[in-house]
């Protein structure tokens, strides 16, 4: 079935020139754009974004890596998005990424892992409207 995921190209992928070449692997692999934003989080929005990792001891500085420089969030749809995705980017920890996958081939560590993508399609949804508004989706 047709849906939709969300991502960011975070600020390690961005800083290292990567965002045409993240965003050629995205649509090459069959991923429609439906919105597309270069923009940055303050620190309010990136503890708001990583609620759910509050209590984790690496918060803060996933905080403080996340405000570290602009990002690129994307609304991307394909059918099967939220899986397919993840099998694009590959493991968090890139280390642990399968070769071809956007983190073995652009991430540094853990926490700078170039991308993010959505974990559900409740969390695409949720994620896609802290972006978006409806006249920014084509
Ligand atoms: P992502 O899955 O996009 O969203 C949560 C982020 O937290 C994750 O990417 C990493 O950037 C970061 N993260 C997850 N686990 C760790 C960890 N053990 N140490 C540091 N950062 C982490």
């Amino acid at each position: 079935k047709t849906n939709r995921t969300f991502t960011m190209i975070k600020p390690d992928a961005v800083a290292n020139g990567h965002i045409g070449a993240i965003l050629d692997k995205i649509t090459k692999a069959g991923f429609k754009i439906i919105a597309l934003k270069y923009t940055a989080l303050t620190k309010e929005k990136a503890g708001e974004f990583y609620a759910v990792h509050q209590e984790r001891g690496f918060f803060n500085d996933l905080v403080s890596f996340m405000t570290s420089g602009p990002i690129v969030a994307a609304i991307l749809e394909k059918e099967n998005a939220v899986a397919d995705f993840r099998t694009l980017i590959g493991a968090t920890d890139p280390t642990k990424a399968d070769e071809g996958t956007i983190r073995n081939l652009f991430a540094k560590s853990i926490e700078a892992n170039a991308v993010h993508g959505s974990d559900s399609d409740e969390n695409a949804e949720i994620e896609g409207n802290f972006f978006f508004n409806g006249f920014e989706r084509f």
